[in-house]
């Protein structure tokens, strides 16, 4: 094990080894493969709690801990975020209707290592606007991912996910990040969705953490319901998210948690 291994930036983020990425790939495997398999629960005149309950099992039956049961007071074993809903929806017994877009965000412990991941699913037929907005929003993830390597830094990733969400003329929420994630679910950094070039501590090989933008066709102001979780758009506009778990390598980085299965957009089949 290299020696510089182990230890903490000045700014607090932690710098991990190989055997480390090995542990990420196969807890963002499991979570990946999660978010695959709860696909075909989603159609009209079904409940996020009902697929909140399939995502609880699917974590006990592969023997992995959800990480998200227990955290802060929170009591469900994924995020459910259903049209204007920004983030942190809590799984309930409200129907989802034709035409609804939803994310759904799992996070999973297998081993120590926690797994943590976001997709857009549609209940029914997916509108031309929402559409779009999936689209603009997975790939301003992957514009942000592809400013991941050694030497970038956290302002780059923010500034290539702004620019690019802005010139289709759509918001970046500024409210919640990324962040850091390892051994433990939340760690330095904030992993900020918008930003300035250059700015902010400087990426190096062996950093975890999430990339996880919230893109609003309207504003990007929001505000968190009387529930203390649940996080909607301000003016009420559809709001998507994408969030992978990565680590920087030598060249680039790593995304701990691609589907195991090639899926991503909500309208596989
Ligand atoms: N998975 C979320 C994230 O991306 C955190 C959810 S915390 C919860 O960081 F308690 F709301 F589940
Ligand atoms: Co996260
Ligand atoms: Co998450």
């Amino acid at each position: 094990m290299d020696d510089f291994k182990g230890r903490l930036t000045k700014d607090g983020i932690r710098i991990h080894d190989t055997a480390s990425f090995a542990g990420m790939h196969r807890a963002g495997q499991l979570a990946a493969r999660i978010l695959d398999d709860v696909a075909p629960l989603v159609f009209p005149g079904q409940t996020t709690e009902v697929i909140d309950a399939a995502i609880e099992q699917m974590v006990k039956d592969v023997g992995a801990t959800s990480a998200t049961i227990g955290y802060r007071g929170y009591k469900h074993a994924s995020c459910i975020s259903v049209n204007h809903v920004v983030c942190h929806g809590i799984p309930s017994a409200k129907v989802l209707k034709d035409g609804d877009i939803l994310n759904i965000d799992v996070t999973v412990i297998v081993d120590g290592w926690f797994g943590d991941t976001s997709r857009m699913y549609v209940a029914g037929k997916l509108g031309r606007k929402a559409e779009r907005l999936i689209e603009v929003t997975h790939e301003a993830l992957f514009k942000g991912i592809e400013a991941v390597k050694p030497g970038n830094t956290f302002g780059d990733i923010g500034h290539a996910i702004q620019s690019f969400v802005e010139a289709q003329r759509m918001s970046v929420v500024r409210d919640f990040c990324g962040h850091g994630l390892g051994q433990v679910f939340h760690a330095p950094p904030n992993v900020l969705h918008y930003g300035r070039a250059g700015a902010g501590p400087r990426l190096e090989e062996g950093m975890f953490f999430t990339i996880e933008p919230m893109v609003n066709l309207g504003r990007p102001e929001t505000k968190v319901l009387a529930d203390d979780w649940t996080a909607v758009t301000r003016d009420k506009s559809l709001s998507a998210q994408f969030e992978h778990s990565i680590g920087v390598t030598a060249t680039g980085a790593e995304i701990f948690t691609l589907s195991p299965g090639g899926k991503f957009h909500p309208t596989w089949g």
